[in-house]
């Protein structure tokens, strides 16, 4: 069976963050008392406006294959959306649906991507991009963004990383796994770079706009730049911002030739995402929007909790981003001491693995996400549980010699 695996696979890590909930599960299973902050879902359920479309579409039959990247009631409530939220004028033509943004962006990178193209991938990443990059056949090109930036991708370093075989840069704020958002400033200093360099497109991963605290002001790269929308390919989805991650659906907007070429895609793999999800998304964009900001409040207090009460942890260092529902502490101040059971902490691995260990707290090493020492939390969970995993927390951190 040694040459079963394919040699792009071979290329490819199972998702970190998949393995800790599944970890985290296995021992709940076995009568351990876990907590889990590793997973990236809200906690709260799909609205019931949106349920009730859902049962709708059941009883009226709407239960048959749609056209392969959506069906065209779908894509009307996205132009809306676009329009009314991001200032973008797309039409029908312009816009891809797939089962989740990750398929969205799989698509496209399957769609563009030609052996030894570049994407540039600023780190801390979600997970799923450089692996996606490698099953589309192209490198992965990994630039940092430091925590005194914010974690952000500053202009030079973009600049810096940019090469011939650069085809796309993918942007991701608010951010999973810090929580770092974009201001327009910030967007339009990348921009800036950008114009530069005509032969890379741009993928925005918005997928938490709506998560976003205080007075931060939400922007996206084709809004910012309108000179780059003919190479901006605008993601997003009802997963985080609806509730509603088990629906699957996620979308774009985007230049007419990327788009039929992610059809085309669509069209020979997926085809459509299930028809029922669908009308519930089309409920979801078009219907009552007040569960977002009620739920908006909710997240903020959850994360000033965390980043207070990690700040009280011995070693860490934890700093206050402007949305999603993630904080990305650091610690360095911890690495190099013992635990009680004589574990010597040497990167954030051991650190999540004994935190696990010790006092049944599930969170991902930042090695996932491409920066060390540092690891992440999701905040998206009752009050009462982030405190007792914070205390937790805490008290580990205290024990550490
Ligand atoms: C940054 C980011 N993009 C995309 C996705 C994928 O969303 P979906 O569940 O709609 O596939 C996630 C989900 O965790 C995410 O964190």
């Amino acid at each position: 069976m040694s040459n079963l695996q394919s040699s792009a696979l071979a290329r490819v890590k199972p998702s970190a963050t998949l393995a800790v909930t599944a970890k985290a599960r296995e021992l709940k299973r076995v009568g351990r008392d876990v907590i889990g902050l590793g997973a990236g879902e809200p906690d709260f359920d799909t609205p019931d406006n949106v349920k009730a479309a859902a049962i709708a579409a059941i009883q009226r039959g709407e239960t048959k294959y749609t056209d392969a990247d959506g069906m065209p009631e779908l894509k009307a409530a996205i132009v809306a959306k676009f329009a009314r939220e991001n200032g973008l004028t797309y039409d029908i033509g312009q816009i891809h649906v797939a089962p989740g943004g990750k398929t969205v962006i799989y698509n496209a990178l399957v769609a563009t991507l030609s052996p030894g193209d570049e994407v540039i991938v600023p780190a801390p990443y979600w997970v799923s991009y450089p692996d996606m990059v490698l099953l589309g056949g192209g490198e992965p090109v990994e630039v940092v963004g430091q925590e005194a930036d914010g974690f952000k991708l500053r202009p030079e370093v973009l600049e810096a990383a940019i090469t011939p075989r650069t085809k796309w840069i993918i942007l991701n704020s608010p951010s999973n796994p810090t929580g770092a958002a974009y201001t327009r400033a910030e967007l339009e200093a990348l921009a800036e770079v950008l114009r530069r360099h005509p032969q890379v497109w741009v993928l925005t991963d918005d997928m938490y706009e709506h998560l976003t605290y205080g007075d931060f002001v939400y922007t996206t790269m084709a809004q910012v730049a309108p000179d780059l929308y003919d190479r901006t390919l605008t993601v997003n989805g009802v997963s985080k911002a609806y509730a509603m991650t088990g629906w699957r659906i996620g979308y774009a907007g985007g230049p007419k030739p990327l788009i039929d070429l992610m059809r085309k895609v669509a069209s020979q793999t997926t085809s459509n995402p299930s028809s029922i999800s669908q009308w519930a998304a089309v409920e979801a964009l078009n219907g009552p929007q007040d569960f977002i900001a009620e739920r908006g409040k909710a997240f903020e207090r959850r994360r000033d909790l965390v980043v207070s009460m990690l700040n009280q942890a011995t070693g860490v260092r934890c700093a206050t981003p402007e949305g999603a529902f993630y904080v990305y502490p650091s610690i360095e101040g911890l690495i190099g001491k013992t635990t009680e059971t004589g574990v010597v902490i040497s990167d954030d691995e051991v650190f999540t693995t004994a935190l696990l260990d010790a006092e049944g707290v599930a969170v991902v090493q930042g090695a996932a996400f491409g920066l060390s020492p540092y690891f992440r939390i999701s905040y998206a969970t009752s009050e009462a549980v982030l405190e007792d995993g914070c205390s937790r927390i805490q008290r580990f951190c205290a024990s550490l010699r």
